[in-house]
């Protein structure tokens, strides 16, 4: 029998044990900072300095952070699986990669990339874009912006993920809330597709009720044991 194709999906309670912070609920990003203000084209055209700044913090909270149990349980299982596993992130830490994951989706952007909204490159990125530095690829100055989806754009590479999704046998949601789409609707994408649906988070998200198998807990508790699950085959896939 061919080895499943796995998608797994991740969100920001991934990060959340390697000292960054989600987004909703108690002491989430979201109750300190008015997103329209700070994570929307929007609000980037009324104020330029404030989004700069509110990337330069995060991009600071990225110097410090290092991958978790969860983020290396992941990348173990798309080394050891035998069969494709596609993970898709919504986080724009570089932490999977930072633990060995591969075959990796971005889908909302990178915090350590810049993109240049004249000719569109993207580069690697550390310094302050608020200091107006020039396009490294075509020039122009004051163009740069962090290469993150704000809210109102349109996230990366949505066919080479809907594609996955149209063929998967295993889908698995882990540290999302399930409440920004496109991404909350992949469960019944992929449940339309036939496959099983997984979710592993802290507690029940918005779409709780999608999923034919729920486990809930701390990301660093319970990825490492459902990996070592599947892997031994004592999981469903
Ligand atoms: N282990 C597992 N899950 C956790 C942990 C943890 N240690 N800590 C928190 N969680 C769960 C929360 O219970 C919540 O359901 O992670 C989820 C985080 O939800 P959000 O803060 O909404 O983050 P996310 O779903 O990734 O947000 C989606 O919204 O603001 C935008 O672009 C941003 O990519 C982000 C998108």
């Amino acid at each position: 029998m061919a080895a499943a194709r796995i998608v797994v999906l991740t969100g920001a309670g991934l990060s959340a044990e390697s000292g960054l912070g989600t987004f909703r609920g108690k002491g989430g990003l979201w109750e300190e900072y008015d997103l329209e203000e700070v994570a929307t084209p929007e609000g980037f055209a009324r104020n330029p300095t404030k989004v700069h700044g509110f990337y330069n913090m995060r991009r600071g909270w990225l110097q410090q952070a290092a991958p978790n149990a969860a983020h290396f349980a992941l990348a173990r299982l798309e080394q050891e699986h035998g069969g494709e596993v596609l993970t898709v992130t919504q986080n724009i830490d570089a932490l999977h990669e930072a633990a060995g994951c591969r075959n990796l989706i971005h889908m909302h952007g990178e915090l350590a990339r810049a993109l240049c909204a004249a000719c569109g490159a993207s580069h690697p990125w550390t310094e302050d874009l608020s200091l107006g530095t020039d396009c490294p690829a075509c020039g122009e100055s004051g163009t740069m912006r962090p290469d993150v989806v704000w809210f109102g754009e349109m996230p990366r590479q949505m066919e080479r993920i809907y594609e996955a999704l149209g063929v998967c046998d295993l889908f698995v949601s882990i540290g999302t809330s399930g409440t920004v789409y496109p991404a909350a609707g992949f469960v019944a994408e992929a449940h339309r597709a036939g496959a099983h649906t997984v979710e592993l988070n802290l507690d029940p998200s918005e779409g709780a009720s999608l999923f034919a198998e729920t486990h809930y807990g701390a990301a660093t508790d319970i990825v490492p044991a459902y990996v070592d699950a599947l892997l031994q085959g004592k999981a469903r896939r």
